[in-house]
């Protein structure tokens, strides 16, 4: 037992050495990360509240032992050099076929392109709608009055249907993204008697518990009935910790669930859910910024708190919208640590890396950080460290990511418009041509 502890503390050690090294070279690309200082693009979304909570270090970091090797698949190499002569490329998809799902965040309008419909089912095992299953896009305002019940809004799927269809027909499986969230959720959905009338009084903590469950109960219900097998993880709640206006951190400001239901309104979410959830399927909480320190602590006592009341909570979906060198990458695998050791499942939910560089060099920087990364998650697999069971990117080619701004372009992805795999692709193909501190 003591030999074990002792190995694992010099192979600790060696990481740190490792990591060190690998951040000061990335150190020297940009400055901070680009998270969450953008708003979403979608018309009627919230805007991205400012990550107020300040990264408090902790003195604990013996558990992070993970040591990242970049061993290279041994037949990557080979594949570069046949898609340069070939056009031909390796499948994300089977090359982690055995470790996690991969996924990708897609807009209809991307499905219904045909060319990039044949690109996702051979490269990808997991999608997620990037909107058309947020509450804005399934909540039915006509049909909720017309039915007349105040406890029970009425949904429609038409707007779903495309991707589930598209999973269904190419064999990929499906995240929910996602039940409970304060942003791209409408106002009516929270008001008397539906409406839209800004004077209109929210109904009471009652009333919304109702349709809160009712909500997610048809939900599920619908999916489990018409798409059996196809949803494998459910987002219950997105985004409920932010700011410090509370010692719990949960959400107060822009946030209507707040006001209405009260800061339990995470708890009550997660307790319906796990009343309707299906067979195999599992439930997540997701948020950005879940390797700050003090979000980690939040969330920890989120689970203990679920956890005493005997409500469900299996997994913490990481967002991971990064930047190419915050969070540095021994806070990230800290942090999957900390999640892990609750014996908790763990998805990378929305993975992409802000660079506005598109030279070959800045490229370059991208695909030793898309690296770095997998690399930390592959050998927490490896080793049994955590249960990492799906990374998901949000966005197939660069010329759609949310990161885009009217001035600014921004080149985070995998793919380029023309559908072309950029360095970045083989990267997290493990192929042994991107080095992970690339100078
Ligand atoms: C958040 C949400 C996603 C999406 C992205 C940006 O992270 O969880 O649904 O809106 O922002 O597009």
């Amino acid at each position: 037992m003591k030999l074990f502890k002792a190995k694992r503390r010099i192979v600790f050690i060696c990481t740190c050495i490792f990591l060190a090294v690998a951040i000061a070279g990335c150190g020297k690309t940009e400055g901070g990360t680009k998270e969450n200082t953008a708003v979403n693009n979608i018309d009627g979304a919230a805007g991205k509240a400012d990550n107020t909570v300040t990264p408090k270090p902790e003195a604990e970091t013996e558990a992070v032992e993970a040591t990242p090797t970049p061993e290279p698949e041994a037949e990557s190499k080979a594949y570069l050099e046949k898609y340069r002569q070939t056009g031909e490329y390796p499948s994300l998809a089977k090359i982690y076929k055995d470790k996690f799902y991969i996924g990708v965040a897609l807009s209809n309008i991307d499905i219904n392109n045909p060319d990039k419909a044949k690109l996702v089912a051979s490269q990808f095992s997991s999608l997620t709608c990037e909107n058309e299953m947020k509450p804005d896009f399934i909540l039915d305002r006509a049909a909720s009055i017309q039915n007349g019940d105040e406890e029970c809004p009425a949904i429609n799927m038409k707007n779903a249907e495309v991707a589930l269809k598209f999973a269904k027909e190419n064999g990929l499986k499906m995240r929910f993204h996602t039940l409970v969230w304060h942003a791209q959720t409408p106002r009516w959905f929270f008001t008397e008697g539906y409406s839209t009338s800004p004077d209109a009084p929210y109904v009471s903590r009652d009333v919304m518990l109702a349709r809160m469950e009712n909500y997610i109960r048809q939900v599920m219900e619908y999916m489990n009935t018409n798409y059996p097998g196809i949803i494998y993880a459910w987002d219950v709640v997105n985004e409920a910790i932010a700011g410090s206006e509370r010692p719990d951190g949960i959400r107060v400001n822009d946030n209507l669930w707040y006001d209405v239901v009260g800061p339990d309104y995470v708890e009550k979410a997660f307790y319906f859910a796990s009343k309707y959830v299906g067979e195999g399927q599992k439930l997540f909480y997701n948020d950005y910024g879940t390797y700050d320190k003090t979000k980690i602590l939040h969330i920890r006592n989120l689970v203990d708190r679920l956890r005493e009341q005997n409500i469900r909570i299996d997994g913490i979906g990481m967002q991971d919208h990064i930047g190419l060198t915050s969070p540095n990458i021994l806070d990230y695998q800290y942090a999957i640590n900390k999640y892990a050791e609750m014996g908790l499942e763990i998805q990378v939910t929305e993975l992409d890396i802000g660079n506005e560089d598109n030279s070959e060099e800045g490229q370059m920087k991208l695909a030793a950080r898309y690296k770095a990364i997998f690399t930390v998650l592959n050998n927490m697999v490896d080793k049994n460290l955590a249960n990492i069971t799906s990374v998901t990117f949000w966005g197939l080619t660069d010329d759609r990511s949310w990161l885009n701004k009217a001035d600014q372009p921004q080149y985070p992805l995998l793919f380029d418009k023309e559908l072309n795999p950029k360095p970045a692709f083989f990267a997290v193909a493990m192929d042994e041509s991107i080095k992970m501190v690339h100078k």
